[in-house]
Parts: C-alpha cells; structure tokens; sequence
C-alpha cells in the first residue's frame, strides 16, 4: 500500500513538466495520493497543464485559479469541496515578479507595485489558500500545507533581489500559518529548492552559472533534481512526517550548508 493511499488534495503551480510543482504531483500520484489541479485561467493555460498532468495520470480535474484574484480564490476551492470529499494536502508552488527588477543591480530600483506584487503572488497568497482549505482539511481530521520556497530567502543571490524578499515572507509566512492551524492538526511547511530551469527561474538574471556551481560548490556535487523535492513533498504530505509543522527544510544538495 502506498504511503499516501487514501489521501485527496491539490495542487497549485504546474506549468509544465519541468514545474516543480509537476514533480511533486508525480511523486505524491506514485505514492498512492489522489490529486486536483489548478492552472492560471486560460485556454493555453488550461492546455499546458493538462498535457503535463496527462504524463502523471490521465482524467485530472482541473480548474481555473488567478491566485491575485480573492474571488477566483473562493471559486476554486468551493469548486474543490463541492467534487472531493477531502482535503489532506495543499501544495502551493507559485510565484510571481516582474523580471524587470529580477536582475543584478536593480533591486534598490523596484518600483513600489513590482514589490507589492511580487509578495502579493509569491507570500500573500499562501496565507489566502491556507484560510480557505481550513475548515475542509479540519473535518478530514487535519492535513498538510507544503510551500515551495528558496535559499535567496536568508543569503543574498545576486538578481533573486525582490523574490529573496518575497520567500523571507513566505517562510515567516508558513510558521505563523503553523501556529495557527496547529490546533486542527495541519502542519505548514516550506521546502527550499534548489535551482531547476523552469520558466520562473529563467525571469531571474545571472542564473547561467547555477547548474555549475551546484556541481562545484555541493555537498553532493550535484544540482537538485524535481524527483529529490518530489520525495521530499511524499514525506511532507504523509503521516511520515506527523510531528513537523513550521519548518523549512533544504533539498538542494547541501548547497545552503556551504560558506564559500
Ligand atoms: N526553479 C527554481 O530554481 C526554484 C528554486 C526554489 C524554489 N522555487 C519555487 O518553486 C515554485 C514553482 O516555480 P517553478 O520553478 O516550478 O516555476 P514554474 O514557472 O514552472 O511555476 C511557477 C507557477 O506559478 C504560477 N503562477 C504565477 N502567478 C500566478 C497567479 N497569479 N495565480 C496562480 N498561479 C500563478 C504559474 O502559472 C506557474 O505554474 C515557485 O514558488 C518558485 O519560486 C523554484
């Protein structure tokens, strides 16, 4: 029997089949977990998603979500609770900035709505579905909250700029989300990433020498793979991990232990 047999939940940030989030729907579906999806309103959206879902499962339940949208927010997840039963894990793996100010040398640049927005898409929006899957993840007797977040969060990488601050948001975000929900046994936690070439990450200028460093720099002296932020999610959203809420936890090869 699978680890995650009998668990339902959603899926929020996939793309395509390089999104991180895809990843972790993979391992989450091989490990038994029942699972709904929500893409960015659109017809080619709605296309890319389901073609890359499609690689995982066939059939998936899709719906349409601009996370900056309150009400697009309210219609997803009543759309969720009215078709599942359940609600055992939310994965949150979006994020936004204008690539504008994504680039060395222009964070002290940033126009005020670029940043409001970048922690709006990338931050406020955890705290939004968390509010809304609730009650649902309360009655299926508690459930686990993951978001996906990165090192640029704590250390300085040049060109992560506004994004860095958006994830210090996100993290501090996911802890207080932790203290909250705690008492109806759902845990939130952040996963930090390592660099994968996706399409957010492409936005985020200097970027070309991630893949080498890792390999330079790791503990492992490799870069991060979507399949070890998979296992990671699997573990996070299984009975495995029952004991942690609030915490961050690096899957990125050991990069972030290393001081030069
Ligand atoms: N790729 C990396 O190196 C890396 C490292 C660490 C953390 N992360 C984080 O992983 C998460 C997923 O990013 P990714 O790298 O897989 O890139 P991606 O481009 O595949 O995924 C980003 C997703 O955010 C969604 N999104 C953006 N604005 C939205 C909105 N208003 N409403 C709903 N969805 C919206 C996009 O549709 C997309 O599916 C992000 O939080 C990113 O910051 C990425």
């Amino acid at each position: 029997m699978g680890l995650l047999e009998g668990k339902v939940g959603l899926v929020v940030g996939i793309a395509n089949d390089r999104s991180y989030a895809w990843h972790i729907a993979k391992a989450l579906h091989e490990h038994g977990a029942k699972i709904a999806y929500a893409h960015l309103p659109g017809e080619k959206n709605e296309r890319r998603t389901g073609k890359a879902v499609e690689k995982i499962h066939s059939d998936p339940w899709l719906f349409p979500c601009d996370a900056g949208s309150d009400e697009s927010l309210d219609e997803l997840f009543n759309a969720y609770a009215k078709d599942h039963e359940r609600l055992d894990f939310l994965v949150h793996s979006i994020a936004f900035a204008d690539r504008e100010w994504l680039q060395p040398g222009m964070f002290a640049k940033t126009p005020r709505k670029a940043y409001l927005d970048a922690i709006d898409i990338s931050a406020y929006t955890l705290s939004a579905m968390a509010g809304r899957a609730q009650e649902q993840m309360a009655k299926s007797g508690g459930g686990s909250i993951m978001a996906m977040s990165y090192y640029g969060s704590e250390k300085v990488v040049p060109g992560y700029n506004i994004m860095g601050v958006a994830k210090a948001c996100l993290e501090s975000t996911a802890r207080y989300l932790a203290f909250e929900l705690g008492e109806h046994n759902i845990r939130v936690n952040t996963i930090s990433g390592g660099f994968l070439r996706t399409l957010a990450s492409s936005a985020v200028g200097g970027t070309d020498q991630m893949d080498e460093a890792a390999r330079l720099k790791a503990p492992l002296r490799r870069g991060v793979e979507g399949g070890d932020v998979g296992k990671t999610a699997v573990y996070l959203a299984s009975d495995l991990s029952s004991g942690v809420t609030g915490e961050n936890i690096y899957v990125d090869c050991g990069i972030n232990t290393i001081g030069a």
